[in-house]
């Protein structure tokens, strides 16, 4: 496994990091077994980022990610972790707190679950409208000093609020959705984190499992979150598995897979970005393993481009209340 640099300074973190949410939320359920066996392999194949966040199955991503890397010296994994976003006994999503206060009594629980002193990231998952950024980073850069967190980043920020951000603390990475399907950050977020040095952690590689090639109209029907997705529904998703076929040809002339051309095609916009990987079963990994060893010529990334323009593209990212908590669109 290669690696890439975080913001100017790094550290170094594996190429590619494991994305463990639909290890607990938001995909239906997962094989507990099959998930931490995920992990693992991730592991003897040299990755060393995991994402995580406490609201992810509330408390249960992080209680599996301490499980599953029992064993592994603490030095060997990169742990990422989201928080702010608040949920309910029944799972349901009841709004967001960044206030410091409720930052630093979430980290205290977190190192719990983790079984950690310290976090290698921490960021807060959504700006919250009713507390300045500055006062989160601040927060956070307070658990620096203490020793509890080592880097900060932002997840689905826009321009004007990381360059705040980062004025309070250096601002590590931008956790932010990032594919074929949805280019709205090369516009201004990108050229501001390249003016600032800051990395791209990007997210939602494979559109949710759209992009994976292996996506099939019938799954519609399973109620998790790609049921109230607009890119899922009704002709959105006829129009935008139209556009998977398209990639599909290039895919079978390069003799690869559209998994592999759509996270290759993220690895090729720069160094800078460092693609999270979505998978909860080992096979699905072999394609993100094969994805980093992919080369794509300049024509190879025009074809793709051209196969999947993104004013093609049906339906925005997110519903539309959950849009509306989007710094960004
Ligand atoms: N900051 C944020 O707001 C935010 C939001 C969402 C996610 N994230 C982070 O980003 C990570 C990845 O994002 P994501 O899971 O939403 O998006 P993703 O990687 O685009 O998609 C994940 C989906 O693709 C499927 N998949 C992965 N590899 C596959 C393959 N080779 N063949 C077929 N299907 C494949 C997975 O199936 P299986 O699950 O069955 O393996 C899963 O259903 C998350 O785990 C989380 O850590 C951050």
């Amino acid at each position: 496994m290669q690696t890439r640099k975080l913001g100017k300074n790094g550290p170094e973190v594996s190429t590619i990091g494991l994305g463990c949410m639909g290890m607990s939320d938001l995909y239906g359920n997962a094989d507990r077994m099959e998930s931490i066996a995920t992990i693992h392999e991730a592991i003897d194949k040299g990755v060393t980022l995991f994402d995580t966040g406490d609201f992810y199955g509330m408390g249960h991503n992080e209680l599996l990610l301490k499980e599953a890397l029992k064993g592994t010296k603490r030095d060997k994994a990169f742990i990422s972790v989201k928080t702010g976003v608040l949920r309910s006994p029944d799972g349901g999503w009841i709004g967001m707190d960044n206030r410091p206060q409720a930052i630093k009594n979430a980290l205290a629980y977190t190192l719990q679950r983790l079984g950690t002193d310290y976090i290698d990231l921490y960021q807060p998952a959504r700006v919250d409208p009713n507390v300045p950024i500055e006062e989160t980073i601040g927060a956070m850069a307070d658990l620096v000093t203490q020793g509890y967190v080592k880097h900060i980043g932002l997840s689905e920020a826009n321009a004007e609020t990381v360059r705040k951000a980062h004025a309070v603390h250096p601002i590590s990475w931008l956790q932010i959705e990032y594919s074929l399907f949805s280019r709205g950050i090369e516009a201004e977020i990108l050229p501001t984190l390249r003016e600032l040095g800051i990395s791209l952690s990007a997210y939602g590689v494979l559109s949710r499992g759209l992009l994976s090639g292996k996506w099939r109209k019938e799954r519609q029907a399973q109620i998790d979150f790609r049921s109230f997705a607009p890119r899922f529904m009704g002709e959105n998703l006829d129009q935008n598995l139209a556009l998977v076929e398209a990639l599909r040809q290039i895919a079978v002339e390069k003799q690869t897979t559209v998994a592999q051309l759509a996270i290759g095609w993220v690895l090729a916009q720069g160094d800078d970005i460092i693609p999270l990987i979505g998978a909860r079963k080992r096979s699905h990994l072999e394609d993100a393993f094969a994805a980093v060893n992919l080369e794509l010529t300049q024509s190879d990334l025009e074809r793709i481009e051209a196969a999947v323009p993104a004013d093609k593209v049906a339906g925005t990212r997110y519903a539309k209340e959950q849009m509306g908590m989007l710094g960004v669109e």
